[in-house]
């Protein structure tokens, strides 16, 4: 019947994830159960939250347990279903997990979905312009917590990432100034010329605050956060009265042992009247086809400019979740499991 290769969780990594935190174990695919539907997996979205999980400290979710496969949001091709409303060939999403192969309940946590059809995109846009760490993040961070208004000051951190790449292009077509952060020349370039941005600061060779001061003269309106630490001080000491603080992720802080510092001039978020709001995706849900009416067009008519880095095999996927970390993805990070289906 075939092998199903998966990556066990065998301990919680210390700092940076390695494969040695991994057991790898195949085992025989059994026969598919009453109300059961196995899936190829084809793409795993690898994303910052893959370390969050691994660890072991108060989150969003369950901490993965050890012993069991590394929890992982990905899409794939139903081979085999005895379940209804699926059928072999369909195309789903959901927690594969780090497996070549799904069972339907392997986790209880979010149900199969189907990926939309007719909607003209291919399927791997559901993990990225379309996707939970992508373009959904994206708006729903943007435009429904930090509300950008015409004319007023953006700033991105992770620019040039897959959610950062499509919060600021959003904030520019509400008519903001949106101003980028992101980790080298290339991607600063990439982020100005190619994704429209006004500016972008390379972090890594110039002083944020300094740039920020040249940059936004009056001020920041509207800071979506993906990184923390360094970055967050620097913008939190140079907010508009009423900013708004989109808080989606916090990446220099995810390998770290301790319990996270706070931002030394929180105080800032009180002198300027800010506010500060954090959100998971997934709150969204029921505002899904919201958030396609409005990106599926401007994707389809490249209005929406996003980038896929793909790596393939399974084996590499702690290596690939330290590729975030290391800044050395452009655009939404996958890592092909399968060869594409014919959708
Ligand atoms: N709240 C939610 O529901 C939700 C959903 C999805 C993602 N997120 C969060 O959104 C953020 C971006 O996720 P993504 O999947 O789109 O990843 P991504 O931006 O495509 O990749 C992560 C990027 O973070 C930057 N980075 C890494 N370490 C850094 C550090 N110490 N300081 C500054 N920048 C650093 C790197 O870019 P540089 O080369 O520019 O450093 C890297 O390319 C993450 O914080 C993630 O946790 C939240």
């Amino acid at each position: 019947m075939g092998t199903n290769r998966q990556l066990i969780l065998t301990s919680r990594p210390d700092g940076r994830v390695s494969l040695a935190n991994f057991e790898i174990r195949d085992s025989a695919l059994r026969t598919v159960q009453e109300g059961e539907v196995l899936v190829r997996t084809q793409y795993l979205s690898i994303d910052p939250t893959n370390r969050i999980w691994m660890s072991d400290r108060p989150q969003y979710m369950p901490p993965v347990e050890l012993g069991t496969v590394m929890r992982g949001f990905g899409i794939g091709q139903v081979i085999e279903s005895r379940k209804p409303d699926f059928q072999p060939g369909d195309l789903v999403a959901g927690l594969l997990g780090w497996q070549t192969h799904c069972y339907s309940d392997a986790s209880a946590l979010r149900p199969l979905q189907k990926l939309p059809s007719g909607l003209g995109v291919p399927p791997r846009a559901f993990l990225g312009s379309l996707g939970m760490t992508g373009g959904l993040t994206a708006y729903f961070g943007m435009m429904v917590i930090g509300q950008p208004k015409a004319g007023e000051t953006v700033v991105v951190s992770a620019a040039a990432g897959s959610v950062g790449s499509l919060a600021g292009q959003l904030a520019k077509r509400h008519g903001c100034r949106v101003i980028g952060i992101a980790g080298s020349p290339e991607k600063c370039q990439y982020v100005t010329s190619e994704l429209g941005f006004d500016a972008c600061i390379d972090y890594a060779h110039e002083d944020v605050g300094t740039a920020l001061d040249r940059l936004c003269p009056n001020g920041i309106d509207v800071y979506f956060e993906n990184v923390g630490g360094a970055i967050l001080e620097a913008v939190l000491a140079r907010l508009q009265l009423r900013a708004r603080i989109v808080l989606c992720g916090m990446i220099s802080h995810y390998n770290d042992k301790d319990v996270l510092a706070g931002p030394r001039n929180f105080d800032m978020i009180l002198h300027r009247r800010a506010r500060i709001e954090g959100f998971i995706v997934s709150d969204f849900i029921a505002r899904f086809p919201e958030a396609f009416a409005e990106l599926v067009p401007l994707v389809l008519s490249g209005q929406l400019k996003y980038r896929e880095h793909i790596v393939s095999g399974l084996e590499n996927a702690p290596a690939a979740v330290n590729m975030l970390f290391d800044g050395k993805n452009l655009g939404k990070l996958l890592l092909q499991v399968a060869p594409d289906a014919a959708s």
